[in-house]
């Protein structure tokens, strides 16, 4: 499975999760974003979704790029996939075996490091994290491995430590940061994929903007459109969590759409 132009985000749905993950499907999403942790995510629900679009014959497993993420005992509530008692190599385990179950399948496309340990560095807890990562990937668990939530000074750190390098890299991507223009050079130069979340809720000064309102009317599109297409045309990799199905269809339409090079060039500096 190639990885697609999208990824359809599973945070913050509750008990609509089954039936988010099975429209987003009907509308045309082959990539999946999830996590195994219950405070913001239902994985479960996301498996029943996948299961009832597979039950219908909206899309097999083989079409899918689904990707999950093990995360911290910090970042999570009380619902926790592992042993807070057990070693960290063995909560990942844990964590992805039970986030197999809950996805109906013997392994995950993408497996991503939630955040590290430290907004401050690449700690040994997470190079001990990485490690097993790793260690699942070469069981076939996981095609690929990804970092999320993090700084540059994390993904040098853990190059310089001698750590595999990601293939992916998700974060929050702010315009005034110049749509985190230094990290997306550090995998561009290395052939990492950047995936970025939050381009419309991060970024409200870009969806008012003359600008961004001008090139939409041009393009008939809306602003949420041009900012995924612009978003596309500089090599983000973008995920929304829309729950409306017209939202659905204009976001996965957003990539037929035609910006200029000055159009482009213009967004990526509007705001930073
Ligand atoms: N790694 C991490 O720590 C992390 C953190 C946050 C999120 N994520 C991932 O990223 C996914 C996306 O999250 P997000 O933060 O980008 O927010 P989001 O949940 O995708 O919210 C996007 C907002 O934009 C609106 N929207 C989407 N398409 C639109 C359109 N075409 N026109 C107008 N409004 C539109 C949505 O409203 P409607 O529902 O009404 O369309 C929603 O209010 C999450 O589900 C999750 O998978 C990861």
């Amino acid at each position: 499975m190639p990885i697609p132009a999208f990824l359809y985000g599973t945070a913050w749905k509750e008990d609509r999760t089954p039936a988010l993950i099975e429209l987003a499907l009907r509308m045309g999403f082959r990539g999946i974003d999830t996590a195994n942790q219950r405070r913001h995510y239902d994985e479960a629900g996301v498996g029943q979704g996948l299961a009832a679009a597979y039950r219908a014959g909206v899309a097999t497993r083989a079409d899918l790029f689904l990707q999950t993420k093990f995360t911290y005992r910090n970042g999570q509530d009380h619902r926790l996939p592992y042993d807070p008692a057990a070693d960290l190599a063995t909560q990942v385990a844990q964590s992805l075996a039970s986030s197999l179950e809950h996805l109906g399948t013997d392994h995950v496309d993408s497996y991503v490091l939630h955040g590290p340990a430290s907004s401050r560095g690449w700690t040994d807890a997470d190079a001990e994290v990485w490690a097993a990562m790793v260690k699942e990937r070469d069981a076939g668990r996981t095609r690929l491995l990804g970092v999320s939530n993090v700084g540059l000074w994390h993904l040098e750190q853990m190059l310089a430590a001698g750590a595999e390098a990601p293939a992916f890299v998700q974060n929050r991507c702010f315009a005034r940061l110049g749509w985190d223009r230094e990290i997306r050079a550090f995998c561009r130069d290395r052939t990492i994929v950047y995936q970025g979340f939050s381009l419309l809720t991060a970024n409200p000064e870009v969806l008012r903007h003359r600008l961004v309102a001008g090139i939409a009317a041009h393009c008939r599109a809306t602003p949420p459109q041009v900012v995924f297409r612009f978003a596309q045309a500089v090599g983000i990799l973008p995920l929304t969590g829309t729950s409306d199905a017209e939202h659905m269809t204009q976001d996965l339409a957003s990539r037929a759409l035609s910006l200029s090079a000055d159009e482009v060039r213009a967004i990526e500096s509007l705001a930073g």
